[in-house]
């Protein structure tokens, strides 16, 4: 009986039941011509060698991280001398990170029930961060409010942040979004960080004042709560969503590849075991068709931004042409002053510019959406770092990275507080 609620009590703390990555290492590859990413590609779409891409081949002149599990590194090694690719490993030890991520998470989380205040420089459950929302919305009742926008496909709530000074007036607004792809941790820590950020420098800081007298903040701090929730308790990889794709085994579909923009075109795959699935239809995704739902029916959203990581990037439409966007010379100008603001802080670099020729093609992403729905000032951060850690961020950097990436979306929302239109 006692070993029982020992077994119990180790499957009900989630993180022990795990999948492992004992002497999985992270590659990353110097890609320098078409044919270097032709036989990468190659490698990337061979399912023998169970790799995971962590930075995509793209046409441009830009690494390539790959996961490499322990049974595949000699072959792949032995692939990579054969074709003359150049590579380095980035991560050594990848169950290392996740341990020392774990015991950091579980330490802040003990503290926690112990009586202190939510730890912004730790990475956190769903439920901490939903009731954290709560909290700053109790604490701020004038200016923030929770409020549900649907449900997931594993029935689990989905809850913005409203921040608003109109009482009750309707006024233009802007959405942040974060975790749509549940691995990027940093996305998630960093907004309930900004959400915090907007209600203690309200009245204090006098841009964050005259932005919330002009606009409404939305901001959905775990955009793929099922993801997320599965990167805590079975891999701590997980991109996509968590639905059933009907004649697959596989699970889920990218919910940054399922919105109703070019959906299905370039840089989208119809094969449900990609992890860029474009799921069946535009919107599949319930946690997509919230957030549409949700946008359209207000009918007044001027900014859209998604915070994704890694790579220290700052892109606006389009993902799915090379066509540039009517708009393209604002939008770089914004993006460029945004990326100065946030190098200020403490010289992180950020690179600027459409997300098709920055980075690859990609259609049916929310940026694209938005914009070819009327949103104008629509912007993808990849937050940190440039791959030293990747995904796995240490928490260390939460706050700094939270705190540079504020002077990004402020000289944003100050742009769009001057260019209503
Ligand atoms: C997608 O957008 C097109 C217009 O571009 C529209 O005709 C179609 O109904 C939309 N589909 C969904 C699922 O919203
Ligand atoms: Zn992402």
């Amino acid at each position: 009986m006692r070993w029982l609620l020992f077994l119990g009590a180790l499957v009900g703390s989630g993180i022990c039941g795990r999948d492992k990555f004992f002497g999985d290492q992270v590659f990353r590859i110097n890609v320098r011509n078409g044919d270097e990413i032709r036989k990468l590609t190659q490698l990337v779409n061979s399912d023998h060698f169970k790799l995971n891409v962590w930075k995509s081949p793209s046409t441009f002149d830009r690494p390539v991280d790959i996961l490499v599990p322990s049974v595949s590194l000699l072959p792949v090694k032995s692939f990579l001398k054969s074709q003359g690719l150049d590579y380095s490993v980035t991560i050594e030890d990848l169950q290392a990170l996740l341990d020392n991520e774990d015991e950091e998470m579980q330490h802040s989380e003990g503290q926690e029930r112990s009586g202190d205040s939510f730890n912004y420089g730790s990475y956190h459950s769903l439920e901490a961060i939903y009731h954290e929302m709560d909290s700053i919305a109790t604490d701020f009742p004038d200016l923030a409010s929770r409020v549900k926008i649907g449900e997931t496909f594993e029935k689990r709530p989905m809850y913005v942040l409203k921040f608003s000074t109109g009482g009750g007036k309707k006024r233009p607004a802007i959405w942040l979004n974060a975790g749509i792809h549940s691995r990027e941790w940093i996305s998630q820590a960093t907004a309930i960080w900004t959400a915090r950020k907007i209600v203690t420098d309200y009245q204090k800081d006098p841009a964050v004042t005259s932005i919330l007298e002009k606009v409404d903040i939305f901001l959905l701090p775990v955009a793929n709560p099922d993801g997320y929730v599965y990167t805590q308790t079975q891999n701590r990889l997980w991109r996509k969503t968590r639905s059933r794709n009907p004649g697959s085994r596989c699970i889920g579909a990218d919910p940054n590849r399922n919105w109703n923009a070019s959906f299905a075109g370039e840089g989208a795959s119809d094969n449900p075991c990609s992890e860029v699935y474009h799921g069946s239809h535009p919107n599949s995704e319930v946690e997509v068709k919230s957030v549409v739902d949700f946008i359209q029916k207000h009918g007044d959203f001027k900014c859209f931004i998604d915070l994704h990581s890694y790579s220290q990037l700052l892109m606006y439409p389009y993902g799915y042409t090379v066509k540039k966007a009517p708009d393209a010379e604002e939008l770089d100008d914004v993006a460029r002053s945004a990326a100065k603001a946030l190098a200020s802080h403490s010289g992180t670099k950020y690179q600027v510019g459409p997300t098709c020729t920055t980075v690859y093609p990609a259609s049916g992403s929310s940026i694209d959406w938005a914009y070819d729905n009327g949103i104008k000032y629509a912007f993808t951060f990849e937050l940190r770092d440039t791959g030293h850690y990747g995904f796995l961020l240490p928490a260390s950097q939460i706050i700094p990275t939270a705190e540079e990436t504020w002077l990004g979306l402020k000289t944003i929302m100050e742009h769009v507080r001057d260019n209503l239109y």
